[in-house]
């Protein structure tokens, strides 16, 4: 099979790039990406020259190199957005473009390729804020999103269906919850938290630290979407998560204690502007069809994280320091 991945340099795209390579050796990856700020060639180092990986830097917004690429593959993966709700808040400019016409523009590629197998990698914000005692997010659960970020992301979802109901494109989409891993941009709390630590300084933690997030380690993320592609039903959306929803505090204690640091760390700072109180996903449903279900149990998956992040403090300096823009430049002038 042949695969174009967007987005295939960001954090989720190039560890669902290493998994898929591993896992099915034969199959060939395009990777488009345009680079933004959060694209990192350095994250594929170990791929880069692997006979079955291409990487095209180009903006999913390119209609002609989207009509191109698309026309010679099987399936499409579509991970490129603005991900950081943080940045949208700042400025919402970039995520609509991205977000929205990013996906208009491959959408229409894949209907005029005569109608590729197209994945949307979502998230649960769509679904809003949850209270404390209200049920998790699950397929039927109405749209409610609450910042420009999840705004672009649920636009770009009901895009992605529409095209389904209007021009029968085989389409399936995936709503998950908070990601953590290897190569995840300093930014997000998991890795902004571990290296401002491993450089001693404090943690940022928005408010009171009692919003909660459903924590999943990537690999188990990438692996449902391979199971969506395998055995999904087209037009079909599926919730991923992995049923693990931790306070901001419970989770920064447990960094705190894992890296031997303590509470002294903590710098309580001023709230996200409409910050959604709790995510958590039901996907029993993606368990009974697609016998799905996240395996890495947390505390293990972080600890391991932790790990990787003082092993590969190379990778995560240079990224802070913005050296690591200058990577393609050299690799692929
Ligand atoms: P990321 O910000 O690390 O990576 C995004 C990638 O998209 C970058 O490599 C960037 O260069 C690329 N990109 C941005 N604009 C582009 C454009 N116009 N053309 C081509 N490439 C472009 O994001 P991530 O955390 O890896 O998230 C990937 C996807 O997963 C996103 O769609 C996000 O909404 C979704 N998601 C993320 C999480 C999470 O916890 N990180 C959870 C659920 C869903
Ligand atoms: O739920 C899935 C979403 O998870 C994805 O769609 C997004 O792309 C991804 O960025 C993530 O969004 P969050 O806003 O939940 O992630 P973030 O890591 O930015 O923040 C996690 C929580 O930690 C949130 O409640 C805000 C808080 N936070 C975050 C940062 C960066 C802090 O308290 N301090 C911080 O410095």
């Amino acid at each position: 099979m042949k695969l174009l991945v967007t987005g295939g340099a960001g954090f989720i795209g190039s560890n669902f790039i290493r998994y898929w390579l591993k896992k099915h050796p034969d199959d060939s990856i395009i990777n488009l990406d345009v680079l933004t700020y959060a694209g990192n060639l350095e994250s594929l180092k170990d791929i880069e020259k692997n006979p079955n990986y291409r990487f095209i830097k180009a903006d999913v917004c390119d209609v002609d190199i989207m009509n191109d690429l698309v026309s010679q593959v099987d399936l499409i993966v579509h991970f490129a957005a603005e991900s950081h709700v943080d940045r949208s808040i700042q400025s919402s400019q970039d995520f609509i473009r991205t977000n929205v016409e990013g996906t208009r523009v491959l959408l229409d590629a894949a209907k005029n390729s005569g109608g590729i197998r197209f994945h949307h990698i979502s998230t649960d914000e769509v679904f809003g804020s949850l209270g404390l005692k209200d049920r998790a997010f699950n397929e039927n659960t109405p749209y409610d999103p609450r910042n420009p970020y999840s705004a672009s992301k649920a636009a770009s979802d009901h895009l992605v269906r529409s095209y389904f109901y209007t021009h029968k494109l085989p389409i399936t989409i995936s709503n998950c919850s908070n990601n953590y891993g290897h190569y995840q941009f300093p930014e997000k709390l998991i890795p902004l938290f571990v290296t401002n630590l491993l450089e001693d300084k404090k943690v940022p933690v928005y408010g009171d630290g009692m919003n909660i997030r459903d924590w999943i380690h990537v690999d188990d993320h990438n692996q449902g979407v391979e199971e969506i592609i395998r055995k999904g039903r087209v037009g079909e959306t599926y919730l991923l998560g992995g049923d693990n929803e931790l306070t901001n505090l419970e989770l920064t204690k447990i960094i705190l204690d894992l890296m031997d640091k303590d509470e002294k760390m903590i710098d309580y700072i001023k709230d996200r502007p409409g910050h959604d109180l709790r995510y958590a996903t039901d996907f029993s449903r993606t368990r009974k069809e697609l016998g799905w279900q996240p395996r890495v149990k947390f505390k293990d998956g972080l600890k391991e994280t932790i790990d990787w992040y003082k092993n590969n403090q190379d990778w995560w300096q240079r990224v802070k320091s913005g050296e690591y823009q200058e990577y393609y430049k050299k690799q692929y002038s």
